[in-house]
């Protein structure tokens, strides 16, 4: 589904990501884990075409998509959560969710899948008219990846969805993403807790100093280097 061959990019004229090849099967939960600064968010940032690419290609569904816009890659059927949560704080939750539907002409399909995702989160319905920024951490990052599944992707790119949650909220936030993939949905995320995305990851790719340091699947977690370095074992 996704294909990424020996990516420089980074930039203006920092190299962050030096040769990085991935793949996204279809139906897969990918993630990325490493250090801070190891070149994680650049990664999805250069697929979702908000980075600077030196060289290499990115393909998706066999189109070559290094070249295209914001709403191409939405009309492909790949969905962007950047890291920190962000929704516009001073619209309603409803207003919010209408944004994710604004390459959508059919304004009606739009309110379906609105509906769609008040039976999936009731919180969200029960808040629809309040302003983004009365919610909680992690209301916030429950509402942010609502809004990027109402273009119906194929791909979600989730950056550090439970960064700085409780373990509970933690908990609901790994299960959605779980639910999301039984849905038929891809999944690329790139996630602190390396246990957690070990766990819940067909495949896991180890990111250093921008490189793919070590990847595998589910069996990575009992790898000497991620027990001692990342799972602080
Ligand atoms: N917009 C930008 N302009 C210039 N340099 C940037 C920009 N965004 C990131 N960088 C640099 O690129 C490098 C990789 O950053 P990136 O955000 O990809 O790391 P990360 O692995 O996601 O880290 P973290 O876990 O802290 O989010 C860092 O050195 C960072 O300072
Ligand atoms: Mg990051």
């Amino acid at each position: 589904m996704l294909k990424i061959k020996n990516l420089h990019s980074g930039y203006e004229n920092l190299e962050v990501l030096k040769g990085i090849d991935l793949i996204v099967k279809d139906k897969e939960i990918v993630s990325l884990i490493g250090p801070n600064g190891a070149g994680k968010s650049t990664i999805l940032k250069s697929i979702f075409g908000i980075a600077n690419i030196l060289s290499g290609e990115i393909h998706y569904n066999n189109k070559k998509i290094r070249k295209s816009k914001t709403h191409e890659l939405i009309s492909h059927g790949i969905s962007y959560v950047p890291q920190g949560r962000i929704v516009f704080g001073d619209l309603t939750i409803e207003e919010n969710l209408e944004f994710g539907g604004r390459l959508l002409r059919d304004k009606k399909l739009v309110r379906n899948r609105i509906e769609e995702i008040y039976l999936k989160f009731p919180i969200l319905k029960k808040r629809k008219n309040k302003l983004a920024y009365t919610l909680s951490g992690g209301e916030r990052q429950l509402l942010a990846i609502s809004r990027a599944l109402i273009s119906k992707p194929e791909l979600l790119m989730l950056d550090e969805p439970s960064l700085g949650l409780s373990p509970k909220i933690q908990k609901q936030i790994f299960s959605i993403i779980q639910d999301l993939k039984k849905e038929g949905i891809s999944i690329l995320i790139v996630e602190q807790n390396a246990k957690k995305a070990i766990e819940i990851s067909d495949k896991t790719y180890l990111l250093e100093n921008g490189s793919i340091a070590l990847e595998g699947g589910k069996d990575i977690i009992r790898n000497k280097k991620i027990k001692k370095v990342y799972l602080g074992e």
